[in-house]
């Protein structure tokens, strides 16, 4: 089915920037809804994430790094959820009223931080388990990447030890989840009672605060002869002084973007990766989605119109997500 031209007649709501900048700089304003080709998919966003590095792109920092030139008005929001609106001619593998939720990084065609998004239909999929749309709106990204650092990078096996550090954060609380579902022992340092406290609901089999707790003592009664891997999402002293708790011959996992970047003893090997966008990974999260009860942690959500309130969110204390919802 082409694009409808009821879609392609209309303007949408979108906070969008017209240059980069603040918070300040994310406005509501009406523009043009993206147009679709022949493989991609139009969603009518219910709801978007908000992600950890949302701000670093308001702010133009992604261009730095990617050089490509930005149009502007720019949206933000690398993912998403909500129905199928329009499909392009050659996707067979959605149709209109499907749900779905995609992630998209910096996509030219604007992202979903607005009433709708044109994505690639390989970046879509149907919503996997009981998930409310705020749930699978802020899942795509974390949850890949999540899975990417647990399976691709850390190889993890089952009857394994791992560290989750930031676990009751957007990738933590999710690997906690995963990594258990890969038949791994869970050794989470979350940030604040809240955390630890969502990370034992979670699955984690030791959970402690890593803003306070003796997270080497913890560490050592948990495995004395040493982790065998780690998951690392935040960085910092604290982060060094836990990675000591990885064995001699142990991984550690970080995606891209964590500052500073963690360090690891010698004889650990350690990496940093990108998570994986692709319809084989995203379909392996939805099978383990799928095999259990799964929680997607949403902290808060905002309306659209407050969408700067929810970027200054992101630096107060907060446990899983942050969403936006898109009346
Ligand atoms: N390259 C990629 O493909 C990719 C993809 C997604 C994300 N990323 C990057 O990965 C990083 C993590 O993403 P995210 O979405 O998980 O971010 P996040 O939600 O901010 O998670 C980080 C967590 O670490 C916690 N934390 C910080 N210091 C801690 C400590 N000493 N002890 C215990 N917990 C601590 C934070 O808690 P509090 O702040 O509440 O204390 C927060 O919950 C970001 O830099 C993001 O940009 C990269």
């Amino acid at each position: 089915m082409a694009q409808t031209s009821q879609a392609k007649a209309q303007t949408m709501r979108a906070v969008a920037l017209d240059k980069f900048g603040g918070p300040e700089a994310l406005k509501i304003q009406n523009i043009p809804i993206p147009e679709i080709e022949a493989q991609e998919v139009l969603i009518r966003v219910e709801a978007a994430g908000v992600g950890a590095w949302d701000p670093y792109e308001r702010e133009g920092r992604f261009v730095e790094i990617t050089g490509v030139e930005p149009t502007f008005p720019y949206v933000l929001g690398t993912d998403g959820a909500g129905t199928i609106a329009a499909v392009g001619k050659d996707v067979n593998r959605f149709k209109e009223g499907d749900r779905v939720y995609a992630a998209a990084l910096a996509n030219p065609k604007g992202g979903f931080y607005a009433q709708y998004a044109a994505v690639k239909a390989d970046n879509a999929s149907l919503i996997p388990g009981d998930l409310s749309i705020e749930q699978a709106a802020v899942l795509p990204t974390d949850g890949a990447t999540a899975l990417t650092g647990l399976e691709k990078v850390l190889k993890l096996k089952s009857g394994e030890s791992l560290m989750v550090f930031g676990a009751s954060g957007g990738i933590g609380h999710l690997a906690i989840q995963l990594a258990k579902r890969l038949g791994a022992k869970v050794f989470a340092i979350a940030s604040g009672d809240d955390g630890v406290q969502l990370a034992r609901k979670l699955g984690a089999d030791k959970a402690v605060d890593g803003r306070g707790d003796d997270v080497l003592e913890a560490a050592k009664e948990f495995a004395p002869n040493g982790i065998d891997a780690a998951l690392v999402t935040a960085g910092g002293a604290d982060t060094d002084r836990a990675l000591s708790a990885i064995r001699q011959g142990g991984r550690i996992a970080y995606p891209h973007g964590v500052m500073p970047e963690p360090t690891a003893h010698d004889g650990v090997e350690i990496e940093a990766y990108d998570g994986e966008n692709s319809p084989a990974l995203i379909a392996r999260l939805n099978e383990l989605i799928d095999s259990g009860p799964f929680e997607v942690q949403v902290d808060r959500t905002f309306p659209l119109e407050e969408a700067s309130k929810a970027h200054e969110a992101l630096d107060e204390h907060h446990l899983g997500k942050i969403a936006l919802r898109i009346g």
